[in-house]
């Protein structure tokens, strides 16, 4: 398995591992970090499987899955998680998602989250294009992909299966040049 580590000023990214269980359901399993996701809040036991099958799709290859735990930069402390996802049709292509423990929320750390897994995905991975979904009323996560650089695309009706019917998500997308092109005059 190629083991991911991204160190950046705020957050740090690494591959996940069996220990973070307790720290992505604190995340995962919180009715208000699910609330704009296409899913009840998990329970320790699916984190946990969660965890497992993607320790599993990381020692494919070509691997197109990372799940990554967000720490702090110097000691580790897992305070969120990030997925990006290569389209197997289109392998320049792959979808993000992201979330981070409630308490955090509102420091630019989320902004800066985005920030990680964007550069990640361009410098390192290579990738031509970067994308991520929301719900409509996602605001915090509507201004953090804008404040990352990510373009607001345009709206896919009926995009996901929620528990609660159907939802329409809102689309955002960087490009590798032109957000490395931003990324470097800043
Ligand atoms: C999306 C998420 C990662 C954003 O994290 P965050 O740390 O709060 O983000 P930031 O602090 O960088 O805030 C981003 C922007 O949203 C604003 N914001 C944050 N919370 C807000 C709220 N409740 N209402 C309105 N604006 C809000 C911030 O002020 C900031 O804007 P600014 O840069 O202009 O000041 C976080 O809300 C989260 O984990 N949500 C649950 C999971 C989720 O929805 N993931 C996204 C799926 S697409």
């Amino acid at each position: 398995m190629r083991c991911v580590q991204v160190t950046g000023a705020q957050l740090g990214l690494r591959e996940v591992t069996p220990a973070d269980v307790a720290a992505l359901h604190a995340i995962y399993g919180d009715p208000a970090a699910t609330e704009h996701l296409p899913f009840n809040p998990r329970t320790p036991d699916e984190v946990s499987s969660m965890i497992d099958e993607a320790r599993k799709e990381a020692d494919a290859e070509p691997r197109r899955l990372y799940l990554l735990a967000a720490t702090e930069p110097h000691d580790d402390r897992v305070i969120g998680v990030a997925r990006l996802h290569i389209e197997a049709d289109h392998p320049h292509s792959a979808e993000i998602g992201l979330g981070l423990r409630p308490d955090l929320w509102g420091r630019g750390l989320g902004t800066d989250l985005v920030r990680l897994i964007l550069g990640f995905g361009f410098r390192q991975l290579r990738l031509h294009r970067i994308w991520g979904a929301r719900s409509p009323a996602n605001v915090p996560a509507q201004l953090a992909m804008l404040v990352a650089g990510m373009v607001e695309e345009g709206r896919v009706r009926h995009h996901v299966l929620t528990p609660t019917g159907y939802r329409d998500s809102i689309v955002h997308s960087a490009i590798s040049d032109e957000w490395l092109g931003e990324q470097g005059q800043r």
